[in-house]
């Protein structure tokens, strides 16, 4: 049974140079047609759970123009939200604005994802994004003025000659905004990309590893907890959706390109917009057995801060960690801690967590 819900919607009114995201450009004319598609994917599928967490990502739910968006957010209303719900949406500065935000209020979003990546001109530039230091700050103060408290900001770093005096620069302008979530994402070159294609070459490993430490030392200095490998929080701000993923929960996902875990199913859909508007959504599905349930219990548990739950493992599966995996070479070598009911990775290997986490596959 699923208590969050995925909606993705894939326009963006231009493409950055890094993004491997399901997305297409923006076209009024597309818009109708998927939110029609949309729509009827969601007729089909959603069981009427009452969810805990809604959230519409992208692409760019905000290039839609006011008309569509309220569209898709009546269309939503379809779903049920317990009384102490998560509703986030993901924007982009250049068009979200006073009018879109008064909508998101008025269908009850209490949460906004930002993608700021950085204020440096130069490197916005570089990534092909189209906002200004100066616009990131005007539209999250409005953001706050309209009552908005819960946001996040996305920040990537380890961008193509970005130094580590860049990269303070941004956490500074960052701290600035006083926002209670910021996500950070160093730089993934992925091929088919603009970068990709242009040779760009990724910055070297020990830069980058100097680079996540600053990042980490700054934030918890200013009391945000560090509590997922690329996410900080202050206390209570948490994302309860993504935190439906690393505690490997169910989760429904409507849209292109979108993914979801439901009744024991892992399923992916296509990212084939004709496809998709034609009504044919899903290219995969998996069924899990109970060992890749497990496996899923611990790669995602470990990235969280606080590790996995021994007792909830126990409950969940009906056996001990130690009893499917071989933990003790990690506890013995230090990379995995057992504490307080919890296994962690401690944080001088939570940078090379993938490295722990291939043990468990
Ligand atoms: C799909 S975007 C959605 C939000 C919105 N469209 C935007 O771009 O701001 C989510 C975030 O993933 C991160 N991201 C996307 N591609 C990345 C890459 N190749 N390497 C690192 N981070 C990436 C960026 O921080 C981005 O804000
Ligand atoms: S990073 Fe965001 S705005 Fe840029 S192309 Fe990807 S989804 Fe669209």
């Amino acid at each position: 049974m699923a208590k969050a819900c995925y909606i993705h919607i894939p326009f963006c009114e231009h493409i950055c140079s890094y993004c491997d995201f399901c997305k297409v450009l923006y076209q009024t004319k597309w818009v109708k047609s998927y939110l029609q598609a949309l729509e009827k994917e969601i007729q089909v599928s959603y069981h009427d759970e009452i969810l805990d967490t809604l959230y519409i990502g992208g692409g760019t739910p905000s290039s839609l123009s006011y008309t569509e968006l309220e569209q898709l957010l009546q269309m939503l209303q379809i779903f049920q939200l317990s009384s102490n719900y998560e509703y986030t949406f993901e924007c982009n500065i250049e068009n979200i604005e006073e009018e879109k935000l008064c909508l998101l209020k008025k269908y009850g979003v209490n949460r906004i994802s930002v993608g700021v990546e950085t204020a440096n001109s130069h490197l916005l530039h570089v990534l092909n994004r189209k906002h200004t230091k100066e616009s990131i700050w005007y539209k999250i103060e409005l953001m706050k003025k309209m009552g908005f408290t819960n946001i996040n900001v996305d920040l990537m770093y380890a961008l193509p000659g970005e130094t580590l005096e860049d990269v303070e620069k941004d956490i500074e302008f960052i701290l600035s905004l006083e926002v209670p979530h910021i996500s950070t994402y160093s730089l993934i070159l992925e091929p088919h990309t603009k970068l990709y294609i242009d040779g760009v070459k990724p910055i070297d490993e020990d830069l980058d590893f100097e680079m996540y430490q600053l990042i980490q030392n700054k934030l918890e200095q200013h009391g945000y907890i560090h509590y997922e490998t690329s996410n900080y929080a202050k206390a209570g701000y948490e994302s309860r959706h993504n935190c439906t993923y690393w505690d490997n929960e169910e989760y429904y996902g409507f849209g292109l390109g979108a993914s979801g875990y439901y009744d024991g199913m892992r399923y992916e859909n296509t990212r084939s917009f004709n496809h998709y508007l034609k009504g044919s959504y899903r290219i995969e599905e998996h069924t899990l057995s109970k060992l890749e349930k497990m496996q899923n219990e611990m790669i995602l548990g470990l990235r969280k801060k606080k590790g996995v739950n021994r007792e909830q493992f126990m409950l969940k599966y009906g056996c001990k960690i130690e009893e499917v995996f071989p933990i003790q070479e990690l506890l013995d070598a230090g990379k995995l801690i057992d504490q307080n009911g919890f296994l962690t990775i401690p944080t001088i290997y939570q940078y090379v967590a993938n490295e722990i986490l291939i043990y468990f596959i």
